[in-house]
């Protein structure tokens, strides 16, 4: 996964429970990953744990020591351990053993990870690891399905070849989908229940069956968009070009090549959808006549002229449809190489009333540290009523929760102006 769908974890602290398993090592890597999007990590192991990593390894990692028994004289003095998830944030168990498992489900305190468990009131995610059979067990699957209900995510497990050579179900999922879940637990579920579809990338437009006319959109800004949206707990349909990107973990993903094959998919979703975010570089033209074969420099010669013609503008389409309302939220981009911000104001109302979308989310790509390949952007949001928000030079993900916050207000207000009462949003407990 490219770090730039990493969540900001910045003045988060998470407990991370280790328990005995081989899937441990993994959790190594896990604890690094939390540390490098910026969280505190204080790692707890219980005693099996420490028969597969030792708690060096950790303790370098986390930059602190690690805690591994319920009463410890000398940490009582400085932390008692019910201390320990009064500061936290959120209590990762990672890997979780089915004994683990049983022993939250049934509420036993026998060591410091199920102390610490039980004495927890926060958000709390579990990647389980076992044997395959362990885990279809029906023992182990009730006791996951209540914990399911007391409200805690679980990632995993995922399926695989397993150390103890079974394949199936068991294996702790990989420390970066574990670490977005992080992310899902600790974000505000802002779009819970709302359908979000969410285009990314450069579409490619054939001239001949090897060669295309294509841009520089890496599909970065869609991508975190649709790990954002996700984890503010929207349903996320994310229709991406072609691209290095790989899908998301809990985002329903289609690749798509063409600019008229991305118009399909976005135009056959829109009656299911709540939000179109339409971040995709489009191709705005595609050759005239495309050769099924690769053309041949004699064919070519020296100065070939390709002809181009318009692709349907997708956004516009919608905006057509849907700009007075009656429809889905639509969120445009505008990517213009300004010589000044007034002319960059100006194109970008200009173009939001042009397209009829609700808010145009612009940025000057003629800088080096923001727009179309790199991780970080800096952007303005327009809306219709003239209102416009500065959003300095951020990492992706950070710009689309920007974005999202206005999609939010823009759905409440809907809610609000069609006589809705209590919000699923603000009123939330
Ligand atoms: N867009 C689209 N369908 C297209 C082209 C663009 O839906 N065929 C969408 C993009 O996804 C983006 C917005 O329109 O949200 C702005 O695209 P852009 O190409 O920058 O704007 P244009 O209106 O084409 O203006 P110009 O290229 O002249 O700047």
């Amino acid at each position: 996964m490219d770090p730039v769908l990493w969540p900001d974890l910045k003045e988060k602290r998470i407990l991370l429970a280790v328990s005995g398993g081989i899937a441990a090592y993994k959790a190594a890597e896990l604890c690094r990953l939390l540390i490098r999007c910026g969280a505190h990590v204080q790692v707890v192991m219980t005693r099996a744990a420490r028969e597969f990593v030792g708690e060096a390894t950790f303790a370098a990692l986390s930059g602190e020591q690690v805690a591994t028994r319920l009463f410890d004289p000398q940490r009582e003095a400085s932390i008692s351990h019910i201390e320990l998830t009064d500061e936290a944030d959120l209590l990762l168990l990672a890997p979780a053993t089915a004994n683990l498992l049983a022993q939250m489900a049934g509420g036993l305190a026998s060591d410091l990870v199920t102390t610490l468990y039980l004495a927890f009131q926060g958000p709390v995610v579990v990647a389980p690891a076992m044997n395959v059979k362990m885990w279809a067990h029906v023992a182990t699957q009730q006791n996951a399905a209540v914990l399911r209900e007391r409200g805690h995510l679980f990632v995993g497990p995922a399926e695989g070849e397993m150390a103890c050579g079974h394949v199936g179900a068991g294996r702790m999922s990989e420390p970066e989908d574990v670490l977005l879940a992080v992310g899902y637990a600790l974000t505000p579920s802002c779009l819970k229940g709302r359908r979000v579809l969410i285009t990314a990338g450069s579409t490619r437009e054939p001239l001949d069956s090897v060669r295309f006319i294509a841009n520089h959109s890496s599909g970065k800004m869609g991508f975190a968009l649709a790990v954002e949206a996700a984890a503010q707990g929207a349903e996320v349909t994310l229709v991406a070009g072609p691209g290095a990107l790989e899908a998301p973990a809990g985002v329903a993903f289609e690749r798509v090549g063409t600019a008229e094959e991305m118009a399909t998919r976005v135009l056959q979703n829109v009656a299911a959808v709540d939000v179109i975010v339409m971040a995709a570089a489009v191709a705005d033209y595609r050759p005239l006549e495309v050769s099924p074969v690769k053309l041949k420099k004699e064919v070519w010669g020296d100065e070939p002229q390709v002809t181009l013609e318009r692709t349907q503008d997708i956004l516009q389409t919608l905006g057509e449809r849907f700009g007075a309302g009656g429809g889905p939220v639509l969120v445009g981009f505008a990517a213009e190489s300004a010589p000044d911000t007034a002319s960059l104001d100006t194109l970008a109302r200009e173009k939001l009333a042009r397209k009829r979308c609700h808010l145009l989310v612009a940025n000057d790509i003629s800088r080096a540290d923001a727009g179309f390949a790199g991780d970080s952007n800096r952007v303005v949001i327009y809306a219709p009523d003239g209102s416009r928000e500065d959003v300095p030079l951020a990492g992706k993900r950070h710009i689309a929760s920007r974005v999202l916050a206005q999609v939010v207000q823009l759905l409440e207000d809907r809610r609000l102006a069609a006589g809705g009462g209590r919000s699923p949003v603000r009123d939330r407990p």
